[in-house]
Formats: structure tokens, C-alpha cells, sequence
């Protein structure tokens, strides 16, 4: 019995180590791999002086605050309170102890942004299984030292159930609109990665697109003062959504039709996700999470074998597709 137990916290031990070290590859190499998607800033961009005292506004809003106001995360600035409908506190002033208002990153009215998540329209039932997913430790993220996405895992774990349903129940009830504009090409402008998102380099180079996405906000200055009307421009391959259609469609060599599960339009089927309009960049991260396994929640299964044999070329031509669709 002594010896068998012995047995146990050896085989225990190595599992964790076996574990850890996994962990470990699959996170290290998530930036390496999609360095678009995984954004990490660059060290020697440095952001631009500015007065916190200067009184700001965006297009179409009567709002006016000073510019110290923007970043505050436990009141993120509503520009357009006739969008949406009343924020309940956890979305517009956050929860309890290390719940950070959702509508500080998500925005108030859930369109999000690339370096997070687009939350209004998606069915309730599944953010709430997301948050669960998180409270539960099976949603981390897959490059840690992307600032965004460690800090949801941290608001995950924090957020409680009562928490999670009210904002669900939030933004499930909004529709999502569109946001991003897809244009295919061979060139785009030379960005910067601060902020983590794609900048463009004011007076920069065009260069070769290669196998990514670069979705850059339309107005980088709005996008800075958090304005929840101004979304994003996603730059693909030329060809990739025509390419992605047919992977959606099919499935293709290295997949399984996606339309069975997220809809004829992929705009989402009971509990499962919408797609269609949404981040490519936010999409090709779940997509390589889900992959890799690091995105392992109660429903995640559902997407092995869609994900098992992605290559990154079909990461992109999907997500093209994908970010594509109306919403
Ligand atoms: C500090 C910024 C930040 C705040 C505040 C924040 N989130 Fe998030 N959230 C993120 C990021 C980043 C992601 C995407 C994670 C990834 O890329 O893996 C995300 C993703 C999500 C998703 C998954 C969406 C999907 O399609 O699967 C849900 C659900 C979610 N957040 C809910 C919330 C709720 C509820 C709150 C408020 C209690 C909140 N978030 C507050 C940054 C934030
Ligand atoms: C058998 C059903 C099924 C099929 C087929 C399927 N999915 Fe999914 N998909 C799901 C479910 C369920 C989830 C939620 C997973 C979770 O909760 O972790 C999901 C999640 C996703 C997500 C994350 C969405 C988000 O907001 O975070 C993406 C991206 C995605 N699927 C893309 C695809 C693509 C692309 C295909 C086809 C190549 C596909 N799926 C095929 C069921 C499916």
C-alpha cells in the first residue's frame, strides 16, 4: 500500500512536471508562431507625450472629458450612451475585488477590439460558459506575455457567477455590428506593435504582407480615447477569402465544415459562437489556443477536429473569410 502510494506521487509528480512543461512549449512558442495575433509591444516604441488636463471629445458625441479620464478602469468613458443599452455595474464600473469593469476593454457597447474580444450578440449561455471556463482554469492564455489576454485569465478567476450572468445577460442582448473592413492586397503599410494592437508608422514604409493579418484601427486616435463607433481595417493576402470560404465551407484537406455548428452564416447556432464580422485577429488566437489545447473548456472538444490539422496559411485564409461576413 505504502509502495503503491509512493507510485502515485511519483506518477502525480511527472504528470505535473510532464504538464508544466507542455504548458510551457505551447505558450513559448504562440507569439513565434503568430506574432500578428500574439501581439507583444515593442520595447523601443515610446507613446507620445500628452496632457492629461486637455478636454477631449469623438464625432457624433455631446461627451466631453479631460483626457486623465480615458484610462480609468473602473469608469471607462461611455461616448455614445444612446448606443447601448444601461450598463449594469459590473460592465460599466467593475465588481468585486479584481473585477475590472468589462466595458473598459470589451467597450460599452461589446463591438471590442483586437486585442480582446467582440461580446455583444454572442448566445448568453456561452459567455457564461467562457467565464466559467476561466473560473474553472481551463482558459489560459496562450502567450502570457501578451499583456490583454493574461489579464482576462485574471478577471476570470475573480469574477463570480452572479458576476458573469449579469454581464452575459448584457452583452448577449445587444446585436454586434459591423466593425471590421476586409481588404485584401499584397502590401500594407509598415506598422508598430504598442498598445497591443498594429499601428501604422505615421510616414512608414509599404511592405510585403506575407502570411498574416494586420487589423489596425481606422482612427487610431479615436481608437486611443476608447470610442465605441470607431472600429478596424484588417489587411489579408490577396485570395484568402475566397480560399477561407472554401476551408469554412468544406473543411477542406486539413479540416471539417464549420457551418454545421456556427450556422449557415456563422452567425452562431444556439450556445455556439457567432464568427461572422468579427476580430480575425481575436479569431486566429482562439483558433491556435483551441489548437494547441491551452483553450481547453467544458465545450472546447467540439473543436478538435476542426483545429487539429490547421495549418497557419489556413488560419489566415479563415479568418479573412470569416471577418468578411456580415454580422
Ligand atoms: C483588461 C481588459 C479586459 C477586461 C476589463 C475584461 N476583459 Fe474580457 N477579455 C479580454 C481579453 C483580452 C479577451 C480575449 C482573450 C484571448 O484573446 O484569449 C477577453 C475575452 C472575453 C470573453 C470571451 C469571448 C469569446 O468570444 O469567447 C468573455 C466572455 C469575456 N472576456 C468577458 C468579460 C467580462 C464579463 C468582463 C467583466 C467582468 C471582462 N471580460 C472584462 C480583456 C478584458
Ligand atoms: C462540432 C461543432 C463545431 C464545428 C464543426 C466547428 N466548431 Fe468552432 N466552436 C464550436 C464550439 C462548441 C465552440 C466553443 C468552444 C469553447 O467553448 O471552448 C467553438 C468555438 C470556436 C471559435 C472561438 C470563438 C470565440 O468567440 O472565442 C472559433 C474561432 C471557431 N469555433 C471557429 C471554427 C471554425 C473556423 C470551424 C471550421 C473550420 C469550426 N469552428 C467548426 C463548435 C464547432
Amino acid at each position: 500500500m505504502r509502495r503503491m502510494c509512493a507510485w502515485v506521487v511519483v506518477l502525480a509528480a511527472a504528470g505535473l512536471a510532464a504538464g508544466v512543461d507542455v504548458h510551457a512549449q505551447e505558450t513559448e512558442g504562440a507569439a513565434a508562431v503568430l506574432p500578428w495575433a500574439y501581439v507583444l509591444n515593442d520595447p523601443d516604441v515610446v507613446a507620445e507625450a500628452s496632457d492629461p488636463d486637455e478636454v477631449v471629445t469623438v464625432p457624433g458625441s455631446s461627451v466631453s472629458m479631460p483626457r486623465s479620464a480615458i484610462a480609468i478602469d473602473n469608469g471607462p468613458p461611455d461616448w455614445h450612451p444612446d448606443g447601448h443599452p444601461p450598463m449594469p455595474e459590473v460592465v460599466a464600473t467593475g465588481g468585486g475585488e479584481g473585477v475590472v469593469a468589462c466595458g473598459y476593454c470589451h467597450l460599452p457597447n461589446g463591438q471590442g477590439k483586437p486585442e480582446n474580444a467582440g461580446l455583444a450578440g454572442q448566445p448568453y449561455e456561452y459567455l457564461v460558459q467562457q467565464m466559467t471556463d476561466w473560473r474553472n482554469g481551463r482558459r489560459r492564455p496562450g502567450e502570457p506575455r501578451m499583456g490583454p489576454p493574461a489579464f482576462m485569465e485574471r478577471i476570470g478567476l475573480a469574477a463570480t457567477d452572479e458576476e458573469a450572468r449579469i454581464a452575459a445577460e448584457y452583452f448577449s442582448s445587444m446585436a454586434f455590428r459591423p466593425w471590421v473592413r476586409v481588404v485584401e492586397t499584397d502590401a500594407v503599410p509598415e506598422t508598430q506593435f504598442a498598445g497591443w494592437i498594429h499601428e501604422v508608422v505615421e510616414g512608414g514604409a509599404v511592405e510585403p504582407i506575407g502570411t498574416r493579418v494586420v487589423e489596425t484601427p481606422v482612427d487610431l486616435k479615436l481608437t486611443k480615447l476608447r470610442d465605441d463607433s470607431s472600429g478596424f481595417i484588417a489587411y489579408v493576402p490577396s485570395g484568402a477569402v475566397g480560399r477561407g470560404r472554401r476551408l469554412v465551407l468544406t473543411g477542406g484537406d486539413n479540416s471539417v465544415a464549420c457551418t454545421v455548428c456556427h450556422g449557415p452564416d456563422l452567425r452562431g447556432l444556439g450556445p455556439v459562437p457567432a464568427l461572422a464580422g468579427r476580430s480575425p485577429t481575436y479569431m486566429a488566437r482562439q483558433l491556435w489556443d483551441l489548437k494547441t489545447g491551452v483553450r481547453d473548456g467544458a465545450w472546447s472538444d467540439l473543436m478538435d477536429a476542426a483545429v487539429a490539422d490547421l495549418t497557419v496559411e489556413d488560419i489566415v485564409d479563415i479568418v479573412a473569410y470569416t471577418a468578411s461576413l456580415e454580422p
